[in-house]
This record gives structure tokens, C-alpha cells and sequence, in this order.
């Protein structure tokens, strides 16, 4: 039963306790089941699709009509008018930037790009075939072994360092994954950069002659950098809030989030996508993958989300961005691009898709874009975890700034074995 305030559950035959419901500034209100337990029982809802997990102020996602904000601002107006920078502060303070804030911030961030010059020899523990994204899960958590100064998560102040910390360093430890993997030589940041620029120029530059920075794909990047910089409660901010409530240093909260990223339900599927594609091969093989979709042999990656049933916002700006990306390289009818388009559009009018109401989400077009700049596809999740590191440390600091935060400890509905008693090895049947 629910009035305006409450919700109230009748159970055992007519106990009632009552539920508060919370309301947001946007979104569904939520019942706060806190007093649940008094009941006896717990609440089941694997996979999280009924649970607010916490409160919070940072990014709020309609999934309804697609709609993403960043503390209140529209990802389209922050995509076209910001850069990842700006997009970083606001979702770390709160607003955006004053100008002189703006300088401030960019200033500390790239002074603090450099990484330890020990920090080279543990990249060299890694095989060199290793992928970009086991190198970065050690390489993070190995963070909190090289800057001690900055680790009591209980002074604002530290908290802050190690923010902007991750924030500068993360590009640098991807672009050195990748290095490593090729054997090319570590190649130093450069401030005079903007932070995508620097990013391209630690992945492509060499020694041997000077790397021009394209302006259209440093836009391109520092785009897809702020589409994947927060996404409120996905499964790997959540499991930086579960690995943060214990009181983890934030390093080794990040690296974390990094693992779960990895998987190709979340951050591994604009890989995936392309992987996919050159499974398919060719457009006249559409058909035939397609059939394969329906009878749930494979899934079409790339499509689908859990929370917009309706479109991702963010795919519409990056589709935006990989026609610019295309035309600015001359690659309209290359047979990969042309065939990721032939798949949109099947899939788009096909009613598989349209009853479950599949959409192409932000990874189906960002695969495409990276794959164009020349980005290999085993850097894409890498690239994807350097964006996400803002929305993670954000959502870090929120908790952890938060006087009630506990630590998290779910339930669990147990199917098991009932009690019963050891039997000697001798005998076991
Ligand atoms: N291809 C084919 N069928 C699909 C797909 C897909 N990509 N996604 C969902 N379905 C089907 C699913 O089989 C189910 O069908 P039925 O009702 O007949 O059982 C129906 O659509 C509902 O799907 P669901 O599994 O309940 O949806 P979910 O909310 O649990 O899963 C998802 C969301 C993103 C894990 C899933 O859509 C998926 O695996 N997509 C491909 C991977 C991908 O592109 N992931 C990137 C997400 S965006 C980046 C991010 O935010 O991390």
C-alpha cells in the first residue's frame, strides 16, 4: 500500500511497518527500506534492478526519454561546448569553472602527468602480448605504493591530490601499456598540449620525427573522453563505492573499477564491437549474423543498454563525431565502416530490435571512431577507464565525504546445502 509519504508492507498476517519514500530533484522516488530487517527477511534484487544503492549528486541518467546530465547540465551542451577538462572539475566540485579556476585546474592537472620513473620497471614484469588492460589494473592499484603522501582518505586535502592525480596520470599509464606492447619507447607528456592532444602524442609520437597533433581528431577524442566521463551507478562506479566503503586507499579503489570495466557487458564492448565486426566480415554476411542474434547464439554488441530503453544520448552526439572523424580521413568507403553502417541500419528497422527496444549505444559508434584515429582495439577500454577515472573518483569522494557512509555488505538469499555433518574420507561413497 502507498500513500504520499510512505509505503506500508503488511506481513505475518497483519504486522505493518511503514516505509519513508525519498524524493530526488529528478528521476523516481525511492522507499527507504533501511528498518526492512525488522521484518526478519531481506529484500532480493539481484543485479540491482529495483535498488537505489546510495544518494548522490553527481550525474543523473532518464533512461525513459535519453537523457544524461552532469550535475545538472545536458551531455549535449557539455559535449559541444566544453572539453574534458571543464567537464572534469564540474564533475568533481560541483559547478563549472571560473576562467581562473579553469587555468588552476588544467595547470595542476598536467603538472601532475608525469609518472614515477620507478613505475617503468613495473611495466616491464608484464609480458609484452599482455593486454593494455591487465597492465592498468596493476599499474593503478601499484599507484598507492608510490605516492603515500596523499592516501589518508579522511583529509579533504588528500583526497583531493589523489583525485587530480588519477585524473593526469591514468593517460599516461594507458599510452605506456600501449607502448610497452609495441616495444616503442616511453614517450614523455607534453603540457603545451591540451589533455586529448597529449594523449595522442604519448600514444603516436616517436623520436625519430615530430608528431602533428590533427586538431579534428584531438576534438574527436576529447569527446568521447567527456560522453564516458560518468555514468551514475554502473557496475564499475558501484564496485569503486563497494571497494571505497571499507576505507580503501583510492588507488586501489580505481583499480578496481578498472577490472570490472574490463568485461564486454560494460566498458569491453566497443572492443567487442569490433571484433565483431570483422567476424561478420562483409555485408552480405548480415543476414546470417542476424538470424544468429535472434536465436540468441551471439549478441549484437554495441547494442542495447540498461537503463535507456528508449536512445543512448550519447550515441547520437558520437555518431555526430564519427561522420566528422570519417570525412576528415577520407574514410566513408572503407568495407569495416561501411558495413558497421549496413548493420546500424538492418538492425534499426528490424523488429527483434524494435520490440526489445535495442538501440545502438555510445561504444557501437566510439569503436568506430577510435578504430578510425588508429587507435588499436585493445586501447579502447583502456581509453574508456581513463574517461571514466573522473566519474569513479567523483563518486569516491562523494561517499567518503558522506557522514553516514557504512560499509557495503549486501545479503544473500542461500539455496545451499542445509546443516550437516562432516563424513571421514574413508566413508564417502
Ligand atoms: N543483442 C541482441 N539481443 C539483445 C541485446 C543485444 N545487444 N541486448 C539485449 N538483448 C535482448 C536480450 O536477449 C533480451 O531478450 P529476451 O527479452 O528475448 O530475453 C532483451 O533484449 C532484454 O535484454 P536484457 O539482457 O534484459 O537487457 P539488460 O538490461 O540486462 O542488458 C546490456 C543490457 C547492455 C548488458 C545488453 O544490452 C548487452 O549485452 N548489450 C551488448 C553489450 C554492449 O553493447 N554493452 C555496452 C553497454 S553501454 C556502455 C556502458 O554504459 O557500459
Amino acid at each position: 500500500m502507498e500513500n504520499n509519504r510512505k509505503v506500508t508492507l503488511t506481513y505475518n498476517d497483519g504486522q505493518n511497518l511503514d516505509f519513508p519514500i525519498m524524493e530526488g530533484t529528478l528521476g523516481p522516488n525511492v522507499v527507504d527500506i533501511r528498518s526492512f530487517a525488522k521484518t526478519g527477511m531481506f529484500t532480493f534484487d539481484p543485479g540491482f534492478l529495483a535498488t537505489a544503492s546510495c544518494e548522490s549528486k553527481i550525474t543523473f541518467i532518464d533512461g525513459d526519454v535519453g537523457q544524461l546530465y552532469y550535475r545538472g547540465y545536458p551531455i549535449e551542451q557539455l559535449a559541444e561546448e566544453s572539453d574534458f577538462l571543464e567537464s572534469c572539475y564540474l564533475l568533481l566540485n560541483g559547478e563549472l569553472p571560473t576562467a581562473e579556476q579553469k587555468a588552476e585546474f588544467d595547470r595542476k592537472i598536467m603538472r601532475h602527468n608525469m609518472i614515477h620513473d620507478q613505475l617503468q620497471n613495473l611495466y616491464k614484469g608484464f609480458r609484452r602480448d599482455a593486454h593494455p588492460m591487465a597492465v592498468m589494473v596493476g599499474v593503478v592499484g601499484a599507484l598507492s605504493a608510490f605516492y603515500h603522501d596523499s592516501l589518508d582518505i579522511n583529509d579533504p586535502h588528500h583526497r583531493e591530490v589523489s583525485a587530480h592525480r588519477l585524473i593526469a596520470k591514468v593517460p599516461t599509464i594507458a599510452a605506456q601499456a600501449y607502448r610497452y606492447n609495441k616495444g616503442l619507447p616511453f614517450s614523455y607528456p607534453r603540457n603545451d598540449l591540451t589533455y586529448a592532444e597529449n594523449f595522442l602524442h604519448m600514444m603516436f609520437s616517436t623520436p625519430c620525427e615530430e608528431y602533428k597533433v590533427n586538431k579534428v581528431l584531438a576534438r574527436a577524442l576529447d569527446r568521447i573522453f567527456i560522453l564516458h566521463a560518468d555514468h551514475e551507478q554502473n557496475a564499475s562506479t558501484s564496485t569503486v563505492r563497494l571497494a571505497g566503503s571499507s576505507g580503501a586507499n583510492p588507488f586501489a579503489c580505481i583499480a578496481a573499477g578498472i577490472a570490472c570495466l574490463w568485461g564486454p557487458s560494460h566498458g569491453g564492448a566497443n572492443e567487442a564491437v569490433l571484433k565483431m565486426l570483422d567476424e561478420i566480415g562483409s555485408v552480405e554476411n548480415v543476414p546470417a549474423f542476424m538470424e544468429g542474434v535472434k536465436a540468441k547464439t551471439h549478441k549484437l554488441m554495441g547494442f542495447g543498454h540498461r537503463v535507456y530503453k528508449n536512445m543512448d544520448p550519447r550515441a547520437a552526439i558520437m555518431k555526430r563525431t564519427c561522420d566528422e572523424v570519417l570525412n576528415e580521413l577520407g574514410l566513408h568507403n572503407d568495407p569495416k565502416f561501411k558495413l558497421a553502417m549496413a548493420l546500424e541500419k538492418i538492425a534499426l528497422e528490424d523488429e527483434y530490435f524494435i520490440e526489445r527496444k535495442l538501440y545502438p549505444n555510445v561504444d557501437f559508434y566510439s569503436g568506430i571512431v577510435l578504430s578510425a584515429i588508429g587507435i588499436p582495439v585493445s586501447m579502447f577500454t583502456p581509453i574508456f577507464a581513463l574517461a571514466r577515472t573522473v566519474g569513479w573518483i567523483s563518486h569516491w569522494t562523494e561517499m567518503i565525504a558522506d557522514p553516514t557512509m557504512k560499509i557495503g555488505r549486501p545479503r544473500q538469499l542461500y539455496t545451499g546445502a542445509p546443516r550437516r555433518d562432516y563424513v571421514a574420507l574413508a566413508d564417502r561413497k
